[in-house]
């Protein structure tokens, strides 16, 4: 097994005092893994992942990282893209949590960065849109500015949630692929949220189904069976 980059012990956390949403979780990931997690609609996944990327406090338990300072990359349930900054700006804001200075603030990068997210933009098969604003994209198109702008950061671990939930079946094939290929080539770790098994099973190594807040199965992706998945999550098999 590959070193663990990420260890979750028995967290449990809830919104304002409310009911827990995570409840005595565990989940370990490897280096360079590809994690899918599913669960029903409002299970706690995009809880999982904001909490994960620190967006979330207070939490019990324990949530140990092992990464670098700021190499964390996550591409929200609702993207988000500045819509008047053209594609090439929107991966540059990608890079702002790097040091050096108010520059990259007032929107000036340095050659070097601009470089950088010119070469993503171009593995990611957009190239030719760099100069055309977020706002007049298609949705593949936004998505992999998103998925872009997040390796911006060179992270170590990228959190991506339902991030091709709104495309097409080929659209979320090819960005689906584009992103594995890209993290397994620079060794990144993924944790992403996902309803669709078929995408899961092609795209992942691992599985980990969550309820009742906490994770309820974890299986390698190839032993994924939309069958006994959906007895889990819609049927009354969950314990
Ligand atoms: N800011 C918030 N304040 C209070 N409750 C919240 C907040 N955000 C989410 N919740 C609740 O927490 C639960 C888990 O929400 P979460 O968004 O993590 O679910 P999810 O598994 O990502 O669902 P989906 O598949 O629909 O995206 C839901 O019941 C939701 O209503
Ligand atoms: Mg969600």
């Amino acid at each position: 097994m590959a070193p663990e980059i990420l260890r979750i012990r028995n967290l449990t956390f809830s919104y304002d005092g409310g009911r827990p949403i995570l409840n005595g979780l565990n989940l370990e990931l490897g280096e360079g893994e590809i994690l899918s997690v599913m669960g029903r609609s409002g299970s706690g996944k995009t809880t999982l992942l904001k909490l994960i990327a620190g967006l979330l406090y207070p939490y019990d338990g324990e949530i140990t990282l092992k990464i670098l300072k700021n190499r964390l990359g996550y591409v929200p349930q609702q993207i988000g893209l500045v819509s008047n900054l053209t594609a090439l700006q929107n991966v540059l804001l990608g890079s702002l949590g790097r040091p050096g200075g108010y520059g990259r603030i007032l929107g000036i990068f340095p050659e070097e960065e601009v470089e950088k997210a010119y070469k993503l933009l171009n593995e990611l098969g957009i190239s030719e849109l760099a100069d055309r604003k977020a706002a007049l994209l298609s949705g593949g198109e936004r998505q992999r500015v998103a998925v872009g702008r997040a390796l911006m950061q060179e992270p170590q671990l990228l959190l991506a949630d339902e991030f091709v939930s709104d495309l097409d079946v080929f659209n979320a094939m090819e960005v689906m692929k584009i992103t594995r290929d890209l993290c397994r080539r620079k060794n990144v770790s993924v944790i992403m949220t996902m309803h669709d098994a078929f995408l899961v099973k092609g795209f992942s190594d691992r599985v980990a189904v969550i309820g009742n807040g906490r994770v309820i199965r974890d299986f390698p992706a190839s032993q994924l069976d939309t069958e006994s998945l959906s007895k889990l999550l819609v049927g009354d098999a969950v314990v």
